[in-house]
């Protein structure tokens, strides 16, 4: 028998006196027999004095210890990498595959028959579940909650649509440095992941439909007494789980589970990061993310839920209007109801049995949709051969289609030395493109794509502009912003010919983006390129190994040897 503390024994070249010392060193900690006996359910922990999104970890996993013991089976708790967006240099992206490697290693070295994963913060979930996917152990995530809303002058505020709204009002001079001090300690009221419609939230959501979670699991807010009830259940369902071997996220992950989270991803006008992510999950089973394939998905599903930063709602609202299963409900026939969740349920029951509240207005019936079309749209043109995105459900509609001088900046670093130079040459007709901020480029792909507007315009009243780069956005922010342009710009995409004055033409009905440079022109700027050595950061370690091996956009950021063969 290979169950419990027999699986994966430390090879000593004896098996039974393997399992001899394991029990012998782990007796130390005061198990019984009885207790190393039963079904093990490893439990993650990601809490950390430096994640504050994570910060309710501890409780969920008393209470996901407590469903995994009522259920007869034994909880084991282990430490892996905690990442939090505003404290992981360079980003949280660069990051994210090391704990997705880390989680995996981890799951694998250690005897588990199940595994329940508790993460939130936006890179956190995505790691995980690459990490569970390629381990294919039956998995159960739980993830962390959203923060509940903060209040400020009888508005409602929320991390981080409004840090950024309010940081932008504070740069035009609207509001003080008093005001702006005061509302720094409203917008984050309580731990939890950001409550907005952000990377966060959309990969909660995503993971709930992908059936990974239980049924509520991505809006019950972190702070609630709900959500350690239900961490409570997710413990009986990885025990039973554990015990039945099954289902394994390769069971789950079906090419129809993957179609439903592209068409969640959609409807909830969810955040550009989600598609990197599901990408880079996909990659780790045979199926695959195809761009055109979500785009036309997009054109058919319409945004149903209101929040923010394309609505007006924040998760708490979402919640308590009937959470993932009554959009499930609502979506209908534009998801395959017949997908399994973990605990062997089709989506069409989790859908059936969501609950229906009077006049609520977070998430819209069909007939009555934010937007009739998806969130996300994907651009090609000779700026990205392979691809672009822009969350236009959160962009200026008068700017969809746009002509315009291009200012560019060479870096994350030059854009924020020469942004505010009252010299700049920049009008609000010019489109912004910043380059060097892709995978390779800054490194690690910063969320540096929503380029501020420049002061001066921000203080005659611009609030949007078309910005372009090869840079990730935040889920939270908002404006007509172009991203992930692919191949990035630090590997010779066409992002780095780009010169000041050359003319960008945005068409995002037509789903292009163009640089209006003719052909022999860009050639010769091609040739002119200097073929790129190794960057000094990258000498080195993880950075070595990043640089070496992390993927385009296109393809997930993941590393290219961390990929399972596809079905194309
Ligand atoms: Fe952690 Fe937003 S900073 S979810």
């Amino acid at each position: 028998m290979t169950d419990g503390l027999r699986k994966g024994l430390t090879s000593y070249g004896d098996a039974g006196f393997s399992l001899f010392l394991r029990k012998a060193f782990i007796k130390a900690m005061g198990y019984s027999d009885d207790a190393l006996d039963r079904p093990i359910v490893g439990i993650t922990n990601t809490y950390s004095d430096y994640n504050p999104c994570h910060g309710n970890v501890p409780q969920i996993i008393e209470a996901a210890k407590r469903g995994v013991m009522l259920s007869g089976a034994m909880p084991f708790v282990f430490p892996t990498i905690s990442i939090a967006e505003s404290f992981a240099h360079p980003t949280s992206m660069y990051l994210r595959n090391l704990m997705a490697m880390d989680t995996e290693e981890m799951i694998r070295a250690q005897p588990m028959d199940s595994v329940i994963v508790i993460g939130g913060c936006d890179k956190t979930l995505p790691a995980q579940i690459m990490a569970a996917v390629s381990a294919d152990l039956p998995t159960v995530v739980i993830p962390v909650g959203p923060m509940v809303v903060g209040h400020h002058r009888g508005e409602v505020l929320g991390a981080c649509t409004d840090c950024r709204r309010l940081w932008a009002k504070y740069r035009a001079g609207e509001i003080d440095d008093g005001e702006i001090e005061a509302v720094s300690g409203r917008l984050a009221p309580s731990v939890g992941t950001c409550m907005v419609m952000g990377t966060a939230s959309t990969m909660a959501c995503i993971t709930e439909a992908l059936g990974l979670s239980l049924p509520m699991s991505a809006t019950i807010p972190a702070p609630h007494a709900e959500r350690f009830r239900l961490a409570e259940a997710s413990g009986k369902v990885a025990a039973a789980m554990a015990a039945a071997k099954g289902p394994r996220p390769s069971e789950l992950l079906t090419k129809s589970a993957f179609r439903n989270a592209q068409v969640v991803l959609q409807a909830i006008g969810g955040s550009t990061n989600g598609l990197i992510h599901l990408t880079a999950i996909a990659h780790r089973t045979p199926h695959r993310i195809d761009l055109e394939t979500f785009d036309k998905l997009g054109r058919e599903v319409p945004v149903l839920i209101d929040l923010k930063p394309s609505g007006q709602h924040y998760m708490e609202h979402f919640h308590h209007a009937g959470g993932v299963p009554r959009l499930l409900a609502q979506l209908g026939d534009l998801v395959d109801l017949d997908a399994r969740t973990i605990e062997g349920k089709t989506l069409r029951q989790v859908a059936a049995a969501a609950e229906d509240v009077p006049g609520q207005d977070a998430i819209r019936p069909r007939q009555m949709p934010i937007k009739p079309e998806g969130g996300l749209a994907v651009l090609r043109g000779n700026l990205a051969p392979r691809g672009a995105v822009i969350k236009y459900s959160a962009a200026t509609a008068k700017l969809l289609q746009h002509t315009g001088r291009a200012v560019v900046f060479e870096s994350v670093e030059d854009m924020t030395l020469r942004l505010d130079d009252p010299a700049l040459d920049v009008t609000a007709d010019d489109v912004l493109v910043l380059r060097n901020a892709g995978p390779k480029g800054a490194p690690g792909m910063p969320e540096a794509g929503y380029l501020p507007i420049p002061k001066r315009l921000a203080r005659a009243g611009v609030k949007d502009m078309v910005r372009i780069s090869d840079a990730r956005m935040s889920g939270t922010a908002f404006g007509t912003i172009v991203l992930h342009i692919t191949p990035e710009s630090a590997i010779g995409g066409p992002l780095a010919l780009v010169k000041n004055g050359d003319m960008i033409r945005l068409d995002v009905e037509r789903r292009s983006i163009d640089l209006l440079v003719d052909e022999g022109e860009l050639k010769r700027r091609s040739a002119a390129l200097k073929s790129a050595a190794a960057p000094p950061w990258a000498s080195r370690g993880y950075a070595h190994l990043f640089n070496e091996a992390v993927l385009q956009a296109d393809e997930g950021c993941d590393f290219d040897f961390m990929r399972a063969k596809g079905k194309g």
